[in-house]
């Protein structure tokens, strides 16, 4: 980055925060406990998270845009690769209800992307990430796959319920002192990606969550809420060699085609 443009962007990120400090006349002890909140903040390691959470979601719009949404900060890379059938890597007794996830992923001028990659990663029913926090083994629900030679997949999963950030650090801290929830609606993340193209990282959403209007990372788009149909018919499921009822949904991922 130019000294310029440091100059301007945190020149201007200081006179607003002191602007902010003016307005609210924060006194010492404020001041002080914020400062200490901040070293806490980095010696938990919550600093991803953080800004991830107050701050992802604009640089994702000015950046992404439509079908894009935030990272967070959970991923990881060098998830499994998987085979077809795609099922998301989990315990056999992994909580939650089965989802069938299928789709296309296309340019943005609509043409089918054949081979490209998604790279996908969720919570689990307990809200805990893999490779992340204790309790799921490694790379549970997480994985790589490839869309076909007509850019379709289809894969199994759960249905990610209402999630809620990870508690008892100091995010949750400020949450709590300031009467915010912390919870997100439940959510698939990828990382979509083909030669020639920009990825795309983004987020799928449920019909019905009660977060969607109040995701504590306002990371929620209406074109990335989806409608789950229920399968619950004996013959439905045995089709799909599955001993309890399923939900299907669909969506089409477009990539933007890179320039030059
Ligand atoms: C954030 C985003 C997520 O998807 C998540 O699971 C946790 C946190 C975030 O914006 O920080
Ligand atoms: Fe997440």
């Amino acid at each position: 980055m130019s000294t310029e443009r440091v100059a301007t962007v945190v020149g201007d990120l200081i006179k607003r925060i002191n602007d902010a400090i003016d307005e609210h006349e924060v006194t010492y002890d404020e001041y002080h406990a914020a400062m200490n909140y901040l070293i806490r903040l980095g010696e938990a390691g919550e600093w991803p998270l953080f800004l991830d959470v107050f701050f992802e979601h604009t640089v994702e719009r000015l950046n992404q845009g439509e079908g894009g949404t935030i990272e967070g900060p959970y991923y990881v890379p060098d998830a499994p690769w998987l085979e077809r059938p795609y099922v998301l890597p989990q315990r056999d007794d992994e909580k939650g209800d089965v989802l069938i996830l299928s789709g296309t992923v296309r340019s943005t001028g609509g043409r089918p992307i054949p081979g490209a990659v998604l790279d996908m990663w969720q919570a689990d029913a307990d809200t805990y990430y893999s490779n992340v926090q204790e309790g799921p083994p490694p790379y549970n629900l997480r994985g790589r796959m490839t869309a076909d030679d007509n850019g379709e997949f289809e894969v199994r999963t759960i249905v990610p319920p209402s999630y809620h950030l990870p508690r008892g650090g100091p995010m949750e801290e400020l949450l709590n002192a300031a009467g915010w929830h912390d919870f997100r609606p439940g959510h698939l993340h990828f990382i979509v990606s083909a030669d020639g193209y920009t990825p795309l990282i983004t987020q799928l959403y449920f019909e019905g969550d009660r977060y969607l209007d109040s995701d504590v990372a306002s990371a929620v788009k209406p074109e990335l809420v989806l409608s789950l149909r229920k399968h619950d018919s004996p013959e439905e499921m045995e089709e799909r060699g599955l001993k309890k009822p399923f939900f299907t949904t669909s969506h089409e991922f477009r990539l933007k085609p890179q320039d030059g």
